[in-house]
């Protein structure tokens, strides 16, 4: 277990989950909306919290309502709050995110009223117990006062910062960090359109530091100065059905600091932050991202889980976002919980409520465009992707428990499989 300094914001998310983005001037209902914390620091200390790391948050928190839901949040997160400036006015920073089931992409408007995080009350943290420190790339004077304070006292404690969009004053960040994170947005916003010549033009810009390049479906890019400098590709596996891409970026973050603190070399840790992103889109928020591959090797559920005539959902695996495993006639299926008609669940984090009662018998219903299947051969009789199947998913039963019993087949999409973003 290591101890993780993250310096950054806070933020309450509010989203909206949608079945298509809607276009300007229109009224859409929303399928979901769910309440949880962001801010890029936050999501990765919340994942790294899961890893058994001590994870602590230094920026700006307030005491109106929504400043106290994400502490009461964060602190339920086992996010230490100990170092964070707490100002008993402003309103605490909202991101409205508007997330299409269908793709998987969000758009998010953030509100903020709200001072930044300042070099006063860092300068008070005594930095010696930390094995990590990390910051966001923002309020670029302050943050390069941190920095180069922190690179001062503790020359050898490894130092990263994550740069995702442009920012006044960014370059002076630059001379400090051991390890900058670059996110595709902003290199795209360079004008780059590969990777590759965005990290040999990085390479000028922080020569003393490994960076990392987030490229989405395409996965992870490397540039270690101690490697020769030489430019590592990490691919992504394919994704089933992009379910949250919300915070992708922080999981990989998170990924690469545990698996470097885990004594892992660059490339591994690399590979790991994306294997750990790859799992986070398949799912709603960041809820278990840091179970092992064991656990997933763990039975999906117990026979007696199932009633005669049932439908059960289970836990997201291999990059799928949950499977239903069906029960009818004294047959057992399983199905993987992507609609053929445009990938979404076909219930979102539903356990049950698939299997309903029709005038022919029952059926597996997918609740955003009510198609209907077959519940033992898994076919769309009815809806918008009639005589598409659902991706049935091989099982086995040892002991009264299900398991899974090989690997998972990505879910054919009617139009084509859904990729990463
Ligand atoms: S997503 Fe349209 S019917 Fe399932």
């Amino acid at each position: 277990m290591a101890r993780i300094l993250g310096v950054g914001i806070a933020t309450l998310d509010i989203i909206n989950e949608v079945d298509n983005y809607p276009p300007e001037d229109s009224e859409v209902r929303a399928l979901a909306q769910h309440r949880r914390t962001g801010g890029n620091v936050v999501n990765m200390l919340t994942v790294l919290s899961q890893f058994d790391h001590q994870a602590h948050f230094a920026g700006v928190l307030t005491e109106d309502a929504d400043g106290r839901l994400i502490q009461e949040k964060l602190e339920r997160q086992g996010i230490d709050l100990s170092h964070a400036e707490r100002l008993g006015y402003g309103h605490a920073p909202t991101s409205y995110i508007t997330l299409n089931r269908a793709t998987g992409s969000r758009s998010i408007v953030h509100y903020r009223d709200l001072p930044e995080y300042t070099v006063s009350p860092f300068f008070k943290i005594d930095l010696a117990p930390f094995d990590w420190l990390h910051f966001e790339g923002r309020n670029c004077m302050d943050t390069a006062a941190m920095l180069a304070w922190a690179k001062k006292l503790h020359p050898g404690k490894p130092i990263s910062l994550e740069i995702e969009k442009e920012r006044p004053f960014l370059e002076q960040l630059f001379p400090f960090p051991d390890v900058v994170f670059f996110s595709r947005a902003f290199a795209q916003g360079r004008g780059f359109s590969d990777p590759e010549a965005f990290l040999a033009e990085v390479a000028s810009w922080v020569p003393q530091a490994v960076v990392v390049l987030g490229w989405g479906a395409e996965g992870a890019y490397l540039r270690d100065p101690a490697a020769d400098g030489v430019c590592q590709h990490i691919p992504s596996r394919p994704v089933a059905s992009v379910v949250d891409s919300v915070g992708a970026g922080d999981t990989l973050i998170a990924g690469v600091i545990h698996a470097r603190l885990s004594a892992h070399n660059w490339p591994e840790a690399v590979t790991f932050g994306a294997r750990l992103a790859e799992r986070k889109i398949a799912q709603s928020g960041f809820e278990d991202l840091a179970r092992t591959e064991a656990e997933t090797e763990a039975p999906l559920c117990r026979l007696d889980d199932l009633g005669p005539a049932d439908a059960l959902g289970v836990r997201p695996i291999q990059g799928i976002p949950s499977i239903v495993i069906v029960r009818t006639d004294n047959r057992i299926q399983a199905f993987a919980n992507v609609c053929p008609h445009n990938g979404s669940p076909l219930s979102r984090n539903a356990r049950r409520g698939y299997l309903v009662e029709r005038n022919a018998g029952r059926v597996l219903r997918c609740d955003v465009h009510n198609a209907h299947f077959d519940p033992q051969s898994g076919l769309c009789t009815k809806g918008p992707c009639a005589g598409h199947p659902l991706q049935p998913v091989a099982i086995r039963i040892a002991q009264d428990r299900i398991y899974l019993d090989g690997d998972v087949t990505a879910p054919q999409i009617m139009n084509g499989p859904v990729s990463s973003s």
